[in-house]
């Protein structure tokens, strides 16, 4: 009680430490504090949220400089646990402001190295197929949610086996499999195409014209009523890196679209992209979307991020090979845009290094590009107070999310290690690769 009393006065005085007063203590007593605060204060709680992620995460950037500055080998994607926890905590304090369920997306990361430090924040994983359920279940081992776009025969006792709940993405991959899903007892629900996104890259738009995910309304319309006793709940994923100004968007034309067929299901998944531990990402406006859905439908509502679990919680080190010039001074890295940070090509976009600025504002200014035969492998321009040698290592920020998922041994280019960071900066190598894991990729 005295934690709680103690919490509420911190929280009130506008104490950062309110925050983590507030995270430290068990769910009833987290309980206890949101119902004694106003509305105002409950906003003002949120806000010493992200103050106490910032601060934890200022001395999660200075444990990355100083493992980069240690012999540790390299290429690295470099993983600090506690910043991970901290993203949790966010994660948690939208659910315990709402009781919405939260779901980690495996395809953005799925190092079950540091799962010690989300399981018991979060209500389990989503996948995309028999591997990440199965990784889900015997990793993470709570919930299991599985979308894919289309299930084959092959596969599918697996998906069921490993699975909670299967998500179907068309009427007929339901009338193949949902009866074997609900005898088995698993939650079915099927995904929906929202009608509205907001998504400048076609690549990551799932709304785009001719887009297979999803089932459009009109079809939706001619096809569940005489289906709806098979499905539980409805799942859309319309949002990539956004704010909740976007899903609340979303959801109204989620709602015109289904709206009539959410009475009697049991949930709603409105899906990831959600950059709820990103600095200034709106959560009162989440927290105030999801209990206003929740009142209006009585269903429960998960979330399934997967970027904001790991979201600024783990970079790539890489070491300068050698610097030639064409033009302009080349680093050549021992790491690849193409096979060890792919999104840098595809999205694409120019990862920050630390210690860098654009290109021209300080001295000297490289490009820094990948050891592959790739004339495209260039992961971007560059500039430092002082001249790189070769031998230096850079820090590749936010390289957690879809990098190490993602990557690949294209030329025969070895795969970084994946070490994980503790609080006292102690860092444990958890995988390395080798000529093995390449070859046996090949047949
Ligand atoms: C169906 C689905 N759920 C969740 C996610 C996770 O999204 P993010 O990592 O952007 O939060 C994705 C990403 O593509 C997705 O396709």
């Amino acid at each position: 009680m005295r934690d709680v009393e103690q919490t509420i006065d911190a929280i009130r005085a506008g104490d950062v430490s309110g925050a983590s007063s507030y995270h430290a203590l068990p769910y009833s007593a987290r309980q206890a504090v949101l119902q004694s605060l106003s509305s105002g204060e409950l906003a003002s709680l949120t806000r010493l949220v992200n103050d106490s992620r910032r601060e934890v995460f200022d001395r999660g950037e200075t444990r990355f400089r100083t493992v980069a500055k240690s012999r540790i080998r390299t290429p690295v994607y470099c993983i600090d646990e506690t910043l991970i926890e901290e993203n949790m905590r966010t994660l948690r304090y939208v659910k315990d402001r709402t009781g919405c369920r939260i779901l980690h997306a495996l395809k953005a990361y799925a190092s079950f190295a540091t799962f010690g430090a989300m399981t018991p924040y979060l209500d389990g994983v989503c996948a995309s197929g028999a591997y990440e359920a199965r990784l889900g279940r015997e990793e993470f081992n709570k919930e299991v949610h599985t979308f894919g776009a289309a299930y084959k025969n092959s596969e599918i006792r697996d998906i069921l086996k490993y699975s909670d709940f299967i998500i179907f993405n068309s009427f007929h991959q339901l009338d193949s499999y949902g009866d074997a899903a609900r005898s088995l007892g698993r939650g079915v629900g099927l995904r929906v195409d929202p009608g509205h996104s907001e998504i400048e890259t076609a690549m990551y738009d799932p709304c785009a014209p001719c887009s297979r995910l999803g089932i459009i309304h009109d079809e939706f319309a001619r096809s569940f009523p005489a289906r709806s006793h098979l499905v539980d709940g409805l799942h859309f994923h319309a949002m990539c890196e956004q704010n909740s100004d976007v899903l609340e968007r979303i959801l109204e034309s989620f709602e015109r679209s289904y709206g009539p067929y959410i009475h009697g299901l049991k949930w709603v998944n409105f899906g990831g992209g959600h950059h709820i531990t990103r600095d200034d990402y709106d959560i009162e406006r989440l927290i105030g979307l999801i209990n206003d859905f929740k009142r209006r439908y009585g269903v429960e509502v998960y979330l399934e991020p997967g970027e904001a679990s790991v979201y600024h919680a783990g970079v790539l080190i890489s070491s300068v090979v050698d610097i030639v010039r064409n033009k302009m001074e080349l680093a050549i890295m021992d790491t690849s845009a193409e096979a060890h940070m792919p999104d840098v090509l595809l999205m694409p976009y120019r990862p920050h290094i630390f210690g860098s600025a654009e290109p021209f504002l300080k001295g000297r200014t490289y490009r820094f590009a990948g050891p592959s035969c790739l004339a495209g492998d260039v992961i971007g321009d560059y500039s430092f107070d002082t001249a790189l040698e070769r031998g230096d290592k850079v820090v590749f920020a936010d390289m957690a999310l879809y990098s190490i998922v993602k990557n690949t041994t294209f030329n025969g280019i070895g795969l970084p290690d994946i070490a994980v960071v503790k609080e006292d900066g102690t860092v444990k190598t958890v995988k390395r690769f080798g000529y093995r894991d390449y070859r046996n990729r090949q047949s």
